[in-house]
Order: structure tokens, then C-alpha cells, then sequence
């Protein structure tokens, strides 16, 4: 397998809180980002560092005002809320890959999985999914999120039990590949039959170049337009899946933004911020 790669930012480092710099070590040869001290990374007034504490693994801004850590949580906080009282099967991203269509409970591959958000959504509405994610340090908060939540679900103590269950049904349903999606798909059927093998659903929602002000962007994404800057090639992404796929392609966009590739898609559905433009290749089933 390829190794996944993007950063956009020259200036990332790893460090950890005390007792976890074992960890820390294993994670700077692995990703060959160098290793600092908690107390160097204080001094710092710009770059990236990649934290690892008692909560596992967080990406922080450095330097002087910068907004606090972002982390993959699936277990609780937004997450949590969502999947207890989030849309259902009624809200846009559920229709958009046809999880509202009698049982479909579809097998669905996603391109751009960045910290799983979406795929969490629909993965807690009934679909499977594969997440490819090709940065580095967005594939270790991933990977981090996923193990996480697994421990927390084996920690009988901070669930209910039916709760707990749910969650790890879940996460049964969820895997995560560290590649580049155009690779990936490039190499689909060449060792199986496509039909067995093509995704029910392809899921696109590649970085997007915004103009907003930064004070106005979310700190999430003003990291990630940091770490892995705009993804140009979602045109050729959403080429390639329309032939790699059985039922449908979803691209995810800003509501004003062009269509990818210039392709009108069959139909769109249009939020207040966020478009899905949703190519049908057949009938669901
Ligand atoms: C806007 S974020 C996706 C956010 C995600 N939908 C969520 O809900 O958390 C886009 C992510 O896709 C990744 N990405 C873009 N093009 C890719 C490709 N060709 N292969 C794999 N990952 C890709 C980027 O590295 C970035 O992390």
C-alpha cells in the first residue's frame, strides 16, 4: 500500500504530556515528524503539533491565542448527541445515499473520510462503511478516534447497555483505510469480480478553498485548511467512482460551490451552507 500523503504544512511536530512519551516516540518514526518537549512546543509562536495525553491523540495550533485542540470523538460529545438525537433517516446526507429507500442499508465507500464525521452519521443510521483518508496526521486522529471509542464501549461502566451496544454495532460496521482514494479505486477489480466488490455507494466531500475570514471559520476546519490545504483532485475522484460504484455517487459541496468536474449530477439536495449533488448510475434496490 501506498503511504498516504498530503501535509501542506511544513511545521508539524509530535509531543505528549508526561507518561506518554513512549508513544509519542513511536508515533514521530512512524509518521517521521520530528519530536519535540511539551515545555519546547509552549515556546513556539507558529506550526502544528500532534499531542498525545491521557485522551489520546489531539491536534493543536501553536503560538499565542491559538484556538484549543481538535480530536476525533465518536463516543461522546457532538457525536454522541448526534446519534441520540440527530435527523435520522430524514435528513439530507440519510437521503442522499438512500438510506430513507425502504431497508437499503448500503455498503458505502468514502473517498475523504477526514475525522469520520459523516461516515459516523450514516453508520449510525444502519450503512457500512470504508473510510480512506490519505494525510498522515488526519489518518492517526482518525485511527485514534476509532480505537478510542472501541475501549470506551468495552468500559461497561460509562454506558447503559443498550446504549453501549448500539455503539458497538456501530463501530462493527465502520473500517478505515490509510490511502489515496484515487489508488485505491484504481486498483478495485483488479483481483475480484467488480460486481461482488464495487461499493453500493460512493461518498465524496473533498476540501474546499474558503474566502471566508479566518475568525469566522470553525477551528476545525481552519486546522485542516492548514494541514491539508484545498484537495484539487475531486473532479478526477468523482470521475473515476462513477465507474467504480453500483447505484450512486454523493458529492458533498458548499451550497454555492460549481460541480465537480463541471458534471451536473441527476439531482441536488440544498441546505443552507451544504449542497449534496447526488449522481444515480441504477435504481436502488
Ligand atoms: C473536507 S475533509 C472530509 C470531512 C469528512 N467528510 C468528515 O465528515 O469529517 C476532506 C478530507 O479528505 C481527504 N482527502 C482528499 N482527497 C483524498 C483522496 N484522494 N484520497 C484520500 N483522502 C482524501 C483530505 O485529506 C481531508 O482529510
Amino acid at each position: 500500500m501506498s503511504q498516504p500523503s498530503n501535509n501542506k504544512h511544513s511545521s508539524i511536530y509530535i509531543t505528549s504530556r508526561p507518561g506518554y512519551e513512549l508513544r509519542a516516540e513511536l508515533l514521530s518514526s512512524r509518521l517521521k515528524l520530528p519530536l519535540l518537549s511539551f515545555e519546547q512546543t509552549k515556546g513556539m509562536v507558529e506550526g502544528l503539533a500532534l499531542v498525545v495525553d491521557g485522551l489520546g491523540l489531539s491536534l493543536q495550533q501553536l503560538g499565542k491565542n491559538a484556538p484549543g485542540p481538535v480530536r476525533c470523538d465518536f463516543a461522546g460529545g457532538a457525536a454522541k448527541h448526534r446519534r441520540l438525537y440527530g435527523g435520522g433517516k430524514g435528513q439530507d446526507i440519510a437521503k442522499a445515499v438512500g438510506l430513507n429507500h425502504k431497508s437499503f442499508k448500503p455498503k458505502i465507500l468514502d473517498l475523504t473520510a477526514g475525522l469520520g464525521r459523516d461516515s459516523f452519521v450514516l453508520a449510525s443510521l444502519g450503512a457500512s462503511l470504508l473510510m480512506l483518508e490519505r494525510n498522515p496526521v488526519v489518518f492517526a486522529l482518525l485511527e485514534d478516534g476509532l480505537v478510542r471509542a472501541r475501549e470506551q464501549v468495552l468500559d461497561k461502566e460509562l454506558y447503559d447497555e443498550k446504549d453501549e451496544s448500539d455503539l458497538t454495532d456501530i463501530l462493527n460496521r465502520i473500517s478505515s483505510v490509510g490511502q489515496d482514494a484515487k489508488i485505491y479505486l484504481q486498483q478495485l477489480d483488479e483481483q475480484f469480480e467488480p460486481d461482488v466488490i464495487y461499493p453500493d455507494v460512493i461518498y465524496i466531500d473533498p476540501m474546499f478553498p474558503t474566502r471566508e475570514k479566518s475568525g469566522k471559520v470553525k477551528k476545525e476546519m481552519q486546522l485542516f485548511h492548514q494541514l491539508v490545504g484545498a484537495d484539487d483532485d475531486g473532479s478526477e475522484l468523482l470521475l473515476l467512482a462513477l465507474k467504480k460504484v453500483k447505484y450512486r455517487v454523493v458529492v458533498k459541496r458548499p451550497a454555492h460551490a460549481p460541480f465537480l468536474a463541471e458534471k451536473k449530477p441527476g439531482y441536488s439536495l440544498k441546505g443552507k451552507s451544504t449542497r449534496f449533488d447526488i449522481y444515480p448510475i441504477k435504481k436502488l434496490p
